[in-house]
């Protein structure tokens, strides 16, 4: 259980911010599974990242795609609100260091909580920020605030520079990174694994597919690594990107 502490907040185009508190804490990368609906329809919870995480409360960011996220939206009792406790695998944190985040679309959502764990490090964090266009581009500053260098990429030039995030790297000055984390649409995660397969730096991906139950009893969640099928919402979201079989369909 939680308790929304104020309406959600529009910080992008369909995109809300929704403020929960709750007794439990998350790491980086992990999600929470929040009930939609006062009824059993529909029955299935929905799992969203956790955007940020301090002083017991978490912060997610929600884009309307669907009846539940669309009944999130809505909602507009301040106060207790179904939600299990913060789950799945989350970011290996690197202690030192140079790190790269790219996100895209909904997908930056993840990588913010995890920018500011590791600059609580001192890592330096090189951030890509990949979104279809302005209107869905959320909280910059807070990316800009907390990160040594933020990137805005956007697939129609409305923002930023034109073109997908993974664009961007060719750019950058230097690709001798510790660490490479991205959350995103699976084409742009399977081609930033291609460009840093060769490197020695740690490559993790969240998965962000189609949850089921979200507790690891389904098998809906499943995702093909090089060492057999793994559950998502238990085995991850996050992977070493490397170990992951990207279909880009
Ligand atoms: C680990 C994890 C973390 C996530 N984090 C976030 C987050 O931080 N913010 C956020 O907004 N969303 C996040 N999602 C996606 C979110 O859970 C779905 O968008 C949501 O469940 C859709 O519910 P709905 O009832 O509104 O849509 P539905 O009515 O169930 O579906 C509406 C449309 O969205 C599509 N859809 C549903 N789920 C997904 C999905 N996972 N990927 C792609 N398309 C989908 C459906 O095919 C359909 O076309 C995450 C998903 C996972 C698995
Ligand atoms: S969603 Fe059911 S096992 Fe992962």
């Amino acid at each position: 259980m939680a308790y929304l502490l104020e309406k959600p907040i529009e910080v992008a185009r369909d995109h809300f911010l929704l403020r929960l508190q709750s007794e439990s804490s998350a790491v980086p990368g992990q999600f929470v599974n929040l009930k939609i609906g006062a009824t059993l329809d529909p029955l299935l919870r929905r799992p969203f990242s956790v955007y940020n995480c301090s002083d017991g409360i978490i912060e997610i960011i929600v884009r309307v795609v669907g009846r539940g996220t669309a009944w999130l939206r809505d909602y507009a009792e301040i106060g207790a609100i179904d939600m299990l406790p913060p789950m799945g695998k989350g970011f290996t944190l690197i202690e030192k260091g140079r790190a790269l985040l790219v996100g895209g679309g909904v997908g930056n959502a993840p990588l913010y909580y995890l920018a500011k764990s590791l600059k609580e490090r001192k890592v330096f964090v090189e951030y890509i920020f990949g979104a279809q266009n302005a209107e869905a581009i959320f909280l910059r500053d807070a990316y800009e605030r907390i990160c040594d260098a933020v990137h805005i990429m956007t697939d129609d030039g409305s923002c930023g520079e034109k073109g997908f995030a993974t664009d961007c790297v060719g750019t950058l000055k230097s690709l001798l990174f510790d660490a490479v984390y991205t959350c995103g649409p699976v084409p742009m995660m399977a081609a930033l694994v291609e460009i840093f397969r060769p490197s020695n730096s740690v490559v993790e991906a969240s998965v962000e597919n189609y949850f089921g139950c979200g507790v690891g009893l389904c098998s809906g969640c499943v995702v093909e690594t090089n060492s057999g099928n793994r559950r998502a919402c238990i085995d991850g979201p996050v992977f070493d990107a490397r170990t992951v079989i990207w279909r880009k369909e």
